[in-house]
């Protein structure tokens, strides 16, 4: 029997992280599977996923920008992905894609559990509205954040979220122009892709922090490092990046194929370790 295959799907996906961490997973558990990264652009994508389903492909992994896009060719969802409307993780069965989403739980499970921070009672910002904002904001809600005020550079995509969420008392939208009379937050999550093309500056009011506030960045690496710089110039409690997130609904993921949960504390650290990717609790 050949080896099952997995892989991950993004545009560029060249820099993803899941390949090692799958592949760490499967000699942990001593499961046989073969893992690769896949450059898809977005009109390219179906054709490429029907060619992998085509070639053994028994799941695979969505990142940017094609969270969306794989959500709209699942043939049925699990229920975190129909609220969130994005989808992360496909999987193959009797010929259909099933699609999931473990971004949301991957987020909780490494704030709450990894760092040990407590999410309930907090007011929370979302910046951002793409796949990786509508990804974690179910989760948001239902970690026991008390309100979550969603601002997108365009603000329609911040308002179909917002409805989306279908949850008006605790979840809505707001302009980016009016991010300077917002009042505070005890939780502010950078969900965008501003500084995913090296551009250094994240600049943002320092009225929106308290000394209790923690500010988490969905991406990892270089890409996080303006947000948490502006974290930390704005005296945040807490500055944390995606790594953690990113090994945990990798974990979600490989137990949903696999039936057998990994241990992801050894992955996260080496992986900390190697590439000196950030994270501070000051
Ligand atoms: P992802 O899957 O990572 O969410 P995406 O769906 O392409 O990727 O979404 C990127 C997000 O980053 C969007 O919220 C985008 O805002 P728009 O909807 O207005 O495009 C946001 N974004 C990208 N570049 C940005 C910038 N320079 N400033 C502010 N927001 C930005």
């Amino acid at each position: 029997m050949s080896t099952p295959r997995y892989a991950v799907f993004g545009h560029p996906v060249a820099h993803s992280l899941s390949p090692r961490i799958h592949a760490a997973f499967a000699r942990q558990t001593g499961i046989a599977l073969e893992y690769t990264a896949i450059d898809t652009a977005p009109h390219d994508f179906v054709a490429a996923l029907d060619r992998f389903a085509g070639e053994g492909g028994k799941g695979a992994n969505v990142t940017l920008p094609l969270k969306e896009a794989a959500f709209a060719i699942s043939a049925t969802v699990t229920e975190r992905a129909r609220r969130a409307g994005a989808v992360n993780t496909l999987s193959r069965n009797d010929g259909r894609w099933q699609g999931d989403n473990t971004d949301g739980a991957g987020l909780v499970r490494d704030l709450t559990g990894r760092q040990g921070l407590d999410l309930r009672a907090r007011r929370a910002l979302l910046l951002g509205a793409g796949g990786a904002a509508r990804g974690v904001a179910p989760a948001l809600l239902d970690a026991g954040i008390s309100e979550l005020v969603i601002v997108n550079r365009s603000p329609e995509r911040a308002d179909a979220l917002a409805d989306a969420l279908g949850e008006p008392d605790r979840a809505h939208s707001r302009y980016w122009a009016d991010l300077g009379d917002l009042g505070d937050f005890t939780l502010i999550v950078n969900a965008t892709s501003a500084s995913r093309d090296g551009k250094g500056e994240f600049s943002l009011p320092f009225g929106l922090t308290t000394p209790r506030t923690l500010a988490v960045d969905l991406n990892y690496g270089e890409a996080a490092i303006p947000f948490l710089a502006w974290a930390r110039a704005a005296h945040c409690h807490d500055a944390v990046d995606g790594l953690g997130m990113l090994v945990e609904q990798a974990a979600e993921a490989f137990e949903a194929w696999h039936g057998v949960r990994p241990d992801t504390d050894a992955v996260y650290a080496e992986l900390r370790d190697r590439d000196k990717v950030l994270v501070t609790a000051d």
